[in-house]
C-alpha cells in the first residue's frame, strides 16, 4: 500500500494509458489515491481511467502531447483546483532510431522536449507546490541507454541521461522538504509501446512493465536511483571512467538486440 496521507490525494501519471503508467495508476487507486492520466490517444486514457474508477478512487483524464511547448497550461487546466501529492513521468520513450545526421530535426527536438523539458517543467511546477505542503514524491524514469553513450538513440541516451543527473540533484534539495524523489533505471521492458515497434524481448532479457512499476512504487523512498534488479550487473559495468569502453558495451548490446527484434 502506498501512503495516501504523504502521496495523495491525486497523483498525476504521464503516460498513464498503458504499460507502466497503467499499472502505476492501478496500484495507487488501491490505495486510495485519485489520479490524472496523460497521454496522447484519448481512448486507452478512457479505459484506464474506468478501471481505476471501479477501485472506488477518482480519475481524470487529458488527451495531450507533451513535446506541445505549451503543454503545462493544458495540464493546469486539469489540475488547478486538485492537490497533487505524486508525479510520475513515464513518458519517454524514443521511436526513432539510427544515427543522429540520419534523424529529422523535429524528432530529435520531440525526444528532448518530452524527456528533458518535460520531466523539467512538471517537476518544476508539481515539485514547488509539494515543497510548499513539505510532502510528496516524484518519480522520473530513466534508461539504461543513458547510463553510457548508446549510438542509434543519441538524442535519447542524452536525455535519460538528463534525467538521472537530474533526479539525483532534487532529491537532495527535496528530502529536506518531505519530498522523495526517485529515477528508475529501465531496460528492455515489454510493454505496448515496444510491441507497436515490433520489439519483444524474450524472457531472458526483459521483464513486464508491471514489475517496472511495483518496484518504482516499492522503492520510493530509496532515491535518488534505482536500478531495475536484471539490469544492475550491466549498469555496474557501465559505471566506469573508461567512457570508450562503456559505450562500447551499450553498442554491441543496441546491435544484439536490433538483432533479436529483427528476426
Ligand atoms: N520499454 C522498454 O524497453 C524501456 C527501456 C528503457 C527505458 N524505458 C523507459 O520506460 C518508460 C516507459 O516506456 P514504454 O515502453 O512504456 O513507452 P513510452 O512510449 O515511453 O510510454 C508509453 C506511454 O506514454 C504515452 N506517451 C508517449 N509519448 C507521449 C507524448 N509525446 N505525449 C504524451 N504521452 C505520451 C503513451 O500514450 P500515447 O501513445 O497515447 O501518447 C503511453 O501512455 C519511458 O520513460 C522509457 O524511456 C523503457
Amino acid at each position: 500500500m502506498i501512503d495516501a496521507t504523504k502521496y495523495g490525494p491525486w497523483a498525476v501519471i504521464t503516460g498513464g494509458s498503458e504499460g507502466i503508467g497503467a499499472t502505476m495508476a492501478g496500484d495507487l487507486a488501491e490505495s486510495g489515491i485519485n489520479v490524472v492520466l496523460i497521454a496522447r490517444k484519448p481512448e486507452p486514457l478512457q479505459q484506464v481511467a474506468d478501471h481505476v474508477r471501479a477501485k472506488g478512487v477518482r480519475a481524470r483524464t487529458l488527451s495531450l502531447d507533451l513535446t506541445d511547448p505549451a503543454m503545462l497550461d493544458q495540464v493546469r487546466e486539469v489540475t488547478d483546483d486538485i492537490e497533487v501529492g505524486f508525479l510520475a513521468y513515464t513518458a519517454g520513450s524514443t521511436h526513432r532510431t539510427g544515427p543522429l545526421v540520419e534523424w529529422a530535426l523535429e524528432d530529435v527536438i520531440k525526444v528532448i522536449r518530452l524527456n528533458v523539458d518535460g520531466q523539467a517543467v512538471l517537476s518544476h511546477y508539481f515539485g514547488g507546490r509539494m515543497v510548499e505542503r513539505g510532502r510528496g514524491a516524484i518519480i522520473l524514469f530513466g534508461s539504461n541507454a543513458g547510463v553510457a553513450g548508446s549510438p542509434t538513440v543519441a538524442p535519447y541516451a542524452g536525455a535519460k541521461a538528463f534525467s538521472q543527473i537530474f533526479s539525483e540533484s532534487l532529491r537532495w534539495e527535496m528530502k529536506q522538504h518531505g519530498v522523495d524523489v526517485l529515477h528508475v533505471i529501465v531496460g528492455a521492458t515489454n510493454t505496448p509501446a515496444m510491441e507497436r515497434l515490433g520489439i519483444v524481448y524474450p524472457g531472458d532479457m526483459g521483464v513486464g512493465g508491471d514489475e517496472v512499476a511495483r518496484f518504482a512504487l516499492e522503492n520510493i523512498t530509496n532515491g535518488p536511483v534505482v536500478v531495475m534488479p536484471h539490469l544492475v550487473e550491466a549498469v555496474r559495468e557501465r559505471t566506469i571512467t573508461d567512457r570508450r569502453a562503456a559505450t562500447e558495451m551499450n553498442a554491441s548490446r543496441i546491435m544484439a538486440t536490433t538483432k533479436t527484434a529483427n528476426n
